[in-house]
């Protein structure tokens, strides 16, 4: 039956299917269904065949001012769904950096740090500048004079087999080798400032042995030199333990124990309680319970005729520690061969 009547029930119906689709999916079944080949209104279309010519024209005008206006109405429609889909895909995938903790910004843009040695480095020389120390540094490949012989260890000298050496093959004259401790950087001290001297000296050291739990061929040691009227072992032992109550905590204890280094008299290794197994033996510290983080002694007359100091009106004390050794204990790390690897799981903890 045409009529408009009819005309006016199937352009409501089409309006109320395409405004109230939800979704473009939804508003592409809809347009089907009202505008599509199957709809009432290509029906009515079909309808105006049997009309007569006048009342055909008038009807046909009308059905299409319905499908004009219902395709802008799908038109429009469609525009506001596919605004809303896209908005809610950007909340979705959107990256609320709000809601991250301090660690994940640094994991997403990669900032920097130094590393733990370098820390460690910093934290030594800031415990020592308090106690009244300067920090002085030296060159990492030196001479035999200075490596050696100037600290009482003369060629052949048995001692020398306590630090395994790399040398240079630079040719003659001189034997220059990678410095196995900081130790030379007290001469080069003592020959370019007068006493008095509080230093100590960061520094990286080499020498030629395999890693291992405790060992790296390359290492990092800060080497400490007092020299001054009247300096005694008490200063020295005083020197020590207030380090390391300043660096480990009150809970962490060292000892002094007899050592031998040509280049002290008395000497003494300086050990802490092992933080790995707390004292009860472990790899680490070769089931001791103890850990080597230093060696010291008063400065030998020997090193100061080296360098034209008069040893009866000045005396002194000498310490070197090993950096690396250090932060290995105050963090508890079992192996020293991941300070050497550059593994960030592992550093970016630090
Ligand atoms: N240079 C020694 C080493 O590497 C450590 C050391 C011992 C340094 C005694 C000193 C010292 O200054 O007095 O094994």
């Amino acid at each position: 039956m045409i009529g408009t009547a009819r005309f006016a029930e199937i352009e409501r119906d089409a309006a109320d299917a395409l405004v109230s689709a939800t979704s473009l999916a939804a508003l592409a079944e809809a347009q089907t269904a009202v505008l599509g080949r199957r709809s009432a209104l290509a029906s009515a279309h079909r309808d105006l065949a049997g009309l007569d010519p006048e009342e055909r024209r008038a009807a046909g005008k009308i059905l299409h001012e319905i499908r004009t206006h219902l395709e802008a109405l799908a038109a429009e429609r469609g525009a506001a769904l596919a605004a809303r889909e896209r908005a809610e895909m950007l909340d979705r995938d959107r990256l609320d950096l709000t809601e991250v903790t301090d660690d994940e910004v640094c994991s997403v843009i990669r900032r920097g740090r130094l590393h733990l040695v370098d820390q460690t480095r910093r934290e030594l020389e800031d415990v020592f500048v308090a106690m009244g120390f300067t920090v002085a540094e030296g060159p990492e490949a030196e001479t035999d004079w200075y490596n050696f012989e100037a600290l009482n260890i003369p060629p052949a000298h048995p001692a020398r087999s306590m630090w395994d050496t790399f040398y240079l093959d630079l040719g003659q004259p001189e034997t220059v080798v990678l410095r196995t401790h900081t130790s030379p950087v007290q001469v080069h001290l003592m020959e370019e400032q007068a006493p008095p001297i509080h230093a100590v000296i960061p520094g990286r050291c080499y020498r030629r042995e395999t890693a291992d739990a405790r060992h790296l061929p390359v290492f990092h040691q800060v080497e400490g030199l007092v020299v001054d009227h009247g300096i005694t072992f008490a200063d020295l032992a005083g020197t020590i333990e207030t380090f390391t109550t300043a660096y480990f905590g009150a809970d962490i204890h060292s000892r002094l124990r007899p050592g031998y280094f040509p280049f002290t008299e008395p000497s003494a290794e300086v050990e802490v309680t092992c933080t790995i197994c707390r004292g009860k033996g472990c790899r680490t510290c070769s089931g001791t319970g103890w850990v080597e983080l230093a060696g010291c002694g008063m400065v030998d007359p020997a090193v100061f005729a080296a360098v034209g100091i008069d040893p009866e009106e000045w005396t002194g004390f000498a310490f070197g520690f090993g950096i690396d050794r250090c932060a290995q204990m105050r963090h508890v790390i079992a192996d020293s061969r991941v300070l050497g690897e550059n593994d960030v799981r592992f550093l970016r903890q630090f």
